[in-house]
């Protein structure tokens, strides 16, 4: 049987993706594309399917085992007022939440499934295992540097990728992310400390995504990458795990849980 799919904020780079990928895969089945009510796409086919885009959160919601949700923070969270109503599992690939949104979504998680995935790509998610692995090796003798590179338009930073790597690495090292994290001390005229992770963003033209991760010993380098070549990559991982997400019970969950299930 099909999993019925709605997608959230269906105008965006990642929502037209997101469209496609559940279009081709063949356990899934589109049933809403939300868009904003004033939006020129409103009422409008979607592709070559059946469905045309909507503004009807609750009626959409109510008619599918799962959404999809890559947009803003604002966005996220009121889709997640209705998606508690109508019980509905949601897969959020948003990034840039503050703490207290997080906090909102946590309490989301105690009445519906919710997978919370700052990246969706398989590749990222296994980087993450490396990362760990090189963490507890060279974590603590190593200077630590995270670049991350997005397109122009991209308004949170850095990524959330970025941040989620950072935790991973600190996880590793038995450290607390937001204790090492260094952002701009080092414009304060200090050297940096064994350990610190260094968080560098680049906002340039239309890069999909790169992540460069470098542990610097003394005489060596170790580098870790990742690099989107196309939004694909996303967009397969979301449907793939939305999917899974459907039957699961209420809960909060990540890639990590998608992953080693499957
Ligand atoms: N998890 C991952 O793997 C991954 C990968 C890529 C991107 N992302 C994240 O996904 C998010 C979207 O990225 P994108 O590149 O698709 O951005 P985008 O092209 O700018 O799309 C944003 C979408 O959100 C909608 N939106 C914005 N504010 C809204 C509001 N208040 N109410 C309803 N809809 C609203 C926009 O609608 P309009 O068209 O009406 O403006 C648009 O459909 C970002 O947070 C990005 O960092 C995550």
């Amino acid at each position: 049987m099909k999993t019925k799919v709605a997608i959230n904020a269906s105008s965006g780079k990642m929502g037209q993706q997101v469209i496609n990928q559940t279009v081709v895969n063949k356990d899934a089945e589109l049933v809403a594309a939300f868009c904003r009510p004033n939006h020129r796409l409103l009422g409008r086919q979607v592709g070559f399917t059946d469905i045309s885009y909507t503004s009807d959160i609750n009626t959409g919601l109510a008619n599918s085992q799962v959404v999809i949700d890559f947009s803003l923070p604002e966005a996220t969270l009121n889709l997640l007022t209705i998606a508690r109503q109508t019980k509905t599992p949601a897969l959020i690939g948003t990034t840039g939440f503050n703490k207290q949104q997080i906090e909102q979504i946590t309490q989301a998680a105690n009445e519906i499934p919710l997978l919370l995935a700052p990246n969706t790509s398989i590749g990222v998610n296994s980087v993450l295992v490396l990362l760990a692995s090189a963490a507890r090796m060279l974590g603590k003798k190593a200077d630590i540097e995270i670049i991350e590179s997005h397109h122009k338009h991209k308004l949170d930073a850095p990524s959330g990728t970025a941040i989620r790597m950072g935790e991973a690495i600190a996880e590793a090292m038995g450290e607390n992310f937001d204790d090492l994290k260094v952002t701009d001390s080092r414009f304060e005229k200090r050297s940096r400390e064994k350990g610190e992770i260094g968080m560098s963003v680049i906002r340039a033209g239309e890069i999909i995504g790169e992540h460069k991760i470098m542990f610097a010993l003394d005489n060596e380098i170790i580098n870790i990458e990742h690099k989107a070549l196309n939004r694909h990559c996303f967009a397969e991982g979301a449907v793939s795990a939305a999917i899974w997400l459907a039957d699961k019970p209420a809960g909060f969950y990540t890639m990590q849980d998608y992953l080693a299930d499957n």
